[in-house]
C-alpha cells in the first residue's frame, strides 16, 4: 500500500511538474513568438531563392511597404532578417563580433583573398590585419598617394587627345586600376608588370560569380581560373617582396606598409599574407570607386546646376592655389565632395551588408513595434534601399547634392546610420578617404581640362569630350 502511495505521489508530482512546465512555456512562448519579425510569404522550399535571385532590392521594394522595416526571408535553410533604416540598424553596425559576426556570411571571399587573411582567420587576427589597413591609409600616407593619383590622371587623360568620344565607364575602370596599382600594389607592378597583374586580377575578379556566394569551391572553370590566378599572383608578389627586402628600399605604397606591418606579438607579416591583403584591398576599392566615378560623371553631365557649381568651385580653388593639386587642395573641394556623395547615395556599389547573429537581440521600429531577432539568423541591411527612405531624404530619388550642405544635412538629421554607402560603426569602410581623394582627383582634372557632354541615354557612360 505504502509503495502504491509512493508511486501515486511521484506520478502526481510528475504530472504537476509537466503541467507547470507547459503553463510556464505557454506563458513565455506565445509572447516571444509574437515578437518575431513578420515573414515574407513565399512558394514553399525554393520560393525564397527565386525572390532573392530576382534581386534583393526588388524584393525589399515589394516587401517593405507590406511588412515594414524588419522582416524575415526564408532562404533555403537560412533565415535572413532585414533591418531597414537607422531606427532598427544601430545594433547591426555597432555590435561586437561575439554578438554579430561577418566571418560566416563573408566566407565566400576566402578562395579569392587566399588563406591566412581576413575572413579565413579568427577575429583577433583579422582585427590586427584591419589595423594594417588603417596604418596603410592614414593621412600621412594618403598625402603621398594623392600625388600619384594626380599624376596617373594627368598621364591617362593626356592620351584622350583634343577631342573625341569615349566609353566613360570603361575608361574610368582602367584609370582606377592603374592608380590602384601605383598606390597600393607598388612601383614594380605599375611600371613592369601591369598587364600581367591586371589580367590575373581580372581572373580572380571573374571567379566571383553569383553562384560563388553559395558554393565558393564549386569546380567550375571560373573558379579554376581564379585559383590558378591567385597562385600566380602570389608568386609575383613573393619575388617583389623579397627583392624589396634585399634592396632595403622603402616605398610609399600599401605593399610597403603591409611588408612593414607587425602583429602584437612582433611577428612580421608573411609574403602570402601581404598578397592576400593586397587582393582584399583591390576587391574593396576597385569596382566601388570606378562605379562611383562613373555615376558622378553621369549626374554632373545631366545636371546643369551642379555642373556649374563644381566648375565654379574648381575656378575658385585653383585661383587660390595655382596649378597645385594635392591632398589639402582636394580636401577643400566641398561641392565636388557632395556631388560624389550624392551619386553614392543613389548608387551604393554594395547592395547588401550582412552579419550572423550569435545572440538574440531586440529592435524597436519607428512606429514602436518591438521584435526579437533570434540567434542563428543572418541579419542584413541594404545601402541601396535604406539610402532612399523618404522619411530621411526629401525626394529621395532626385539627385540633390545640396541635401548634405550646412543647414540641411539630411543624412545627419535622422541620426547615425542614415547614410550607409560606406557602412558604419564597427566595420565602417577604412578606404573612404582614399576613395574620395581618388574620385576627386579624377573629376577635378576632367572638369578643369575638358568640356564634356553625355551622348548616350542616361545612365550609359558614353560621352564626348573636348579639351578646353
Ligand atoms: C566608393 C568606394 C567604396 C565604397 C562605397 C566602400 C564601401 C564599403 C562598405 C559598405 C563597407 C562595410 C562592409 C560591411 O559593413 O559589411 C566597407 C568596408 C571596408 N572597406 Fe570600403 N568601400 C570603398 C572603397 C574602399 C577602398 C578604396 C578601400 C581600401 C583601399 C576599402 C577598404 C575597406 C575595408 C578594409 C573594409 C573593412 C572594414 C572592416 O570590416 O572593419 N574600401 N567598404
Amino acid at each position: 500500500m505504502d509503495t502504491d502511495n509512493k508511486f501515486l505521489n511521484v506520478g502526481v508530482l510528475l504530472v504537476a511538474t509537466l503541467i507547470a512546465a507547459k503553463l510556464i512555456s505557454a506563458l513565455i512562448m506565445p509572447r516571444s513568438r509574437k515578437r518575431l519579425p513578420p515573414v515574407v510569404r513565399l512558394m514553399p522550399v525554393i520560393g525564397g531563392l527565386i525572390r532573392f535571385l530576382k534581386g534583393p532590392v526588388v524584393m525589399l521594394r515589394e516587401e517593405y511597404p507590406k511588412l515594414g522595416s524588419v522582416f524575415t526571408l526564408n532562404l533555403l535553410n537560412k533565415k535572413v532578417t532585414f533591418l531597414i533604416g537607422p531606427e532598427v540598424s544601430a545594433h547591426f553596425f555597432k555590435a561586437s563580433e561575439s554578438d554579430l559576426s561577418q566571418q560566416e556570411v563573408y566566407q565566400f571571399n576566402v578562395p579569392s583573398f587566399g588563406p591566412g587573411v581576413v575572413f579565413d582567420v579568427d577575429y583577433s587576427i583579422r582585427q590586427e590585419q584591419f589595423r594594417f589597413f588603417t596604418e596603410a591609409l592614414r593621412v600621412t600616407k594618403l598625402k603621398g598617394y594623392v600625388d600619384q593619383m594626380v599624376k596617373e590622371a594627368e598621364d591617362f587623360f593626356w592620351k584622350w587627345g583634343d577631342s573625341g568620344e569615349v566609353d566613360l565607364k570603361y575608361e574610368l575602370e582602367h584609370l582606377i586600376i592603374l592608380t590602384a596599382s601605383r598606390c597600393l600594389l607598388g612601383r614594380e607592378v605599375r611600371e613592369k608588370l601591369f598587364a600581367d597583374v591586371s589580367a590575373l586580377f581580372h581572373d580572380i575578379d571573374n571567379g566571383m560569380q553569383p553562384i560563388s556566394v553559395i558554393f565558393p569551391y564549386l569546380p567550375i572553370p571560373a573558379h579554376r581560373r581564379r585559383d590558378q590566378a591567385r597562385k600566380k599572383l602570389a608568386g609575383i608578389f613573393e619575388s617583389i617582396i623579397s627583392s624589396r627586402k634585399l634592396a632595403e628600399k622603402s616605398d610609399n605604397d600599401m605593399l610597403q606598409s603591409f611588408i612593414d606591418s607587425k602583429y602584437k606579438d612582433r611577428r612580421p607579416t608573411t609574403e602570402a599574407e601581404v598578397t592576400g591583403l593586397l587582393i582584399a584591398a583591390l576587391f574593396a576599392g576597385q569596382h566601388t570607386s570606378s562605379i562611383t566615378s562613373t555615376w558622378t560623371g553621369a549626374y554632373l553631365m545631366t545636371n546643369e546646376k551642379y555642373l556649374s557649381a563644381v566648375l565654379e568651385e574648381q575656378k575658385d580653388i585653383m585661383g587660390k592655389h595655382g596649378d597645385i593639386v594635392d591632398h589639402d587642395v582636394l580636401s577643400e573641394m566641398d561641392v565636388l565632395y557632395r556631388c560624389i556623395k550624392e551619386a553614392l547615395r543613389l548608387h551604393p556599389p554594395l547592395l547588401m551588408l550582412m552579419r550572423w547573429t550569435h545572440s538574440e537581440f531586440s529592435v524597436t521600429t519607428r512606429d514602436g513595434k518591438e521584435y526579437d531577432i533570434p540567434k542563428g539568423h543572418v541579419v542584413a541591411t541594404s545601402p541601396s534601399f535604406a539610402n532612399r527612405l523618404s522619411h530621411i531624404y526629401k525626394d529621395p530619388d532626385t539627385y540633390d547634392p545640396d541635401r548634405f550642405a550646412a543647414g540641411r544635412e539630411e543624412d545627419k538629421a535622422a541620426g547615425t546610420f542614415s547614410y550607409i554607402s560606406f557602412g558604419g560603426g564597427r566595420h565602417g569602410c577604412l578606404g573612404e578617404p582614399f576613395a574620395y581623394l581618388q574620385i576627386k582627383a579624377i573629376w577635378s582634372h576632367l572638369l578643369r581640362n575638358f568640356d564634356l557632354e553625355l551622348i548616350s541615354p542616361f545612365p550609359e557612360g558614353t560621352m564626348i569630350h573636348n579639351m578646353l
